[in-house]
């Protein structure tokens, strides 16, 4: 008899801690294939340095399980299959990752039909957040940065040159840097869209070189794509030529500097996150993701968006206990305010659920023999999405 009580009482604290025990199911898809293919482990390993140092911090019985996805480069077929996937068969709560736009935009319609809140940790162009009230966006958008860049070279060259990879991004740093540089006298001799994928950089190079602007606007996806860019810029000789190289901070991604070498120095860039950033939030990620991924590691904007974007989810989770509720968690997705991000201050805009953050005016330099993108002034510190913004004004 005593024994059948002790047993009834150990099956209803059994049933009573599994009816607390929430798992929250996140579908994460990001590039581990195809183009630039090493980005999404930078993204993957920025949310999970978030995750290991904030996991204690769960409400107790919260377990996250997160399901991995390659999306195989900027493939939108394969990206909404894999999201179908995770919703359907999955049932995940939450989509997370993206590194590119056409994928980002193949994902949209289906967060709203199944009401699944997706968080874009990378794919930066400025319309994508309007596609599903279901969205927010960490990372950026190109008109974030390309915008004030375009005020900023006004101030110091008359002619400039464009050259973009031929999607969304490109499309926008290329309107945004534009727009900006005219209207503040400047005048651009051409502008010029080449393929994503394997463009003949010597050939397109040699026509900016041929038509000697004082500075040439860049925009192409972070990663070897940039390298390849710069690597080319040094072949033919435009650095001697007196070419400036400036553009969104995707052309001197932090990673990559030691494979670009020093034909990066003195390119200036604007852009939202650096991993030379002074900061104290900065030193110590920084300082983080080197002991979990190795000293000669760097992270760069798109491991900070991973870690950032797990903040984010991290304020769903807590404050519902980890039940969620789709359009619960979008209204505090909306109300979203980190003071300390490596980045510095950022915030969610509640009308249009993208990141308002600070833009750094930065310099690739020599710092401790190594180059870096030095922060050398800030633009801005709170940038809404520029376009949105002269939208309104329409
Ligand atoms: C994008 O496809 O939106 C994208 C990819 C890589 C970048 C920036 C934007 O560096």
């Amino acid at each position: 008899m005593r024994f059948l009580k002790a047993a009834a009482v150990v099956a209803l604290a059994f049933t009573a801690s599994s009816a607390f025990a929430q798992t929250v199911k996140i579908g994460f898809i990001s590039t581990y294939s195809g183009l630039n293919a090493n980005l999404g482990e930078y993204m993957e390993r920025g949310m999970r340095l978030y995750i290991k140092q904030h996991e204690k911090e769960l409400p107790p019985g919260v377990k996250l399980e997160i399901v991995v996805r390659d999306d195989t480069g900027p493939n939108p077929d394969k990206a909404r299959q894999v999201a179908q996937e995770l919703i359907v068969r999955e049932r995940v709560n939450l989509l997370a990752g993206v590194i590119f736009t056409p994928n980002a935009l193949s994902i949209a319609p289906l967060a709203t039909e199944a009401k699944v809140p997706f968080v874009i940790m990378n794919a930066g162009t400025a319309m994508i957040s309007t596609r599903s009230p279901y969205i927010a966006r960490v990372s950026f958008t190109l008109w974030q940065s390309s915008y004030p860049l375009g005020q900023w070279a006004a101030k110091k060259f008359k002619t400039a040159y464009t050259l973009v990879s031929d999607y969304g991004p490109g499309h926008d740093a290329e309107t945004a840097f534009s727009m900006a540089f005219k209207a503040a006298g400047g005048k651009v001799l051409d502008s010029v869209r080449v393929p994503l994928q394997n463009p003949d950089w010597a050939a397109y190079l040699q026509r900016v070189k041929d038509a000697n602007p004082e500075a040439l606007m860049v925009f192409v996806p972070a990663g070897k794509t940039a390298t390849a860019v710069m690597k080319t810029f040094e072949d033919l000789g435009l650095k001697k030529a007196g070419v400036k190289l400036i553009g969104p901070g995707d052309i001197t991604t932090d990673e990559e500097l030691p494979n670009m070498g020093d034909v990066a120095l003195g390119v200036t860039t604007v852009f939202h996150y650096s991993a030379a950033g002074e900061r104290p939030a900065n030193k110590a990620f920084v300082a983080a993701w080197k002991k979990e991924y190795g000293a000669d590691s760097v992270p760069n904007f798109i491991a900070v968006g991973g870690y950032d974007g797990m903040d984010l989810i991290f304020e769903a989770i807590k404050q519902q206990k980890g039940k969620l509720n789709p359009d619960k968690t979008m209204e505090i997705f909306k109300a979203y305010k980190n003071p300390d991000s490596p980045r510095g201050p950022i915030s969610i805009d509640p009308e249009t659920r993208d990141i308002v953050q600070p833009e750094y005016l930065r310099e690739v330099r020599k710092v401790d023999g190594k180059l870096a993108n030095v922060e050398i002034d800030l633009i801005d510190k709170a940038v809404k999405d520029p376009w949105k913004e002269l939208q309104k004004k329409k």
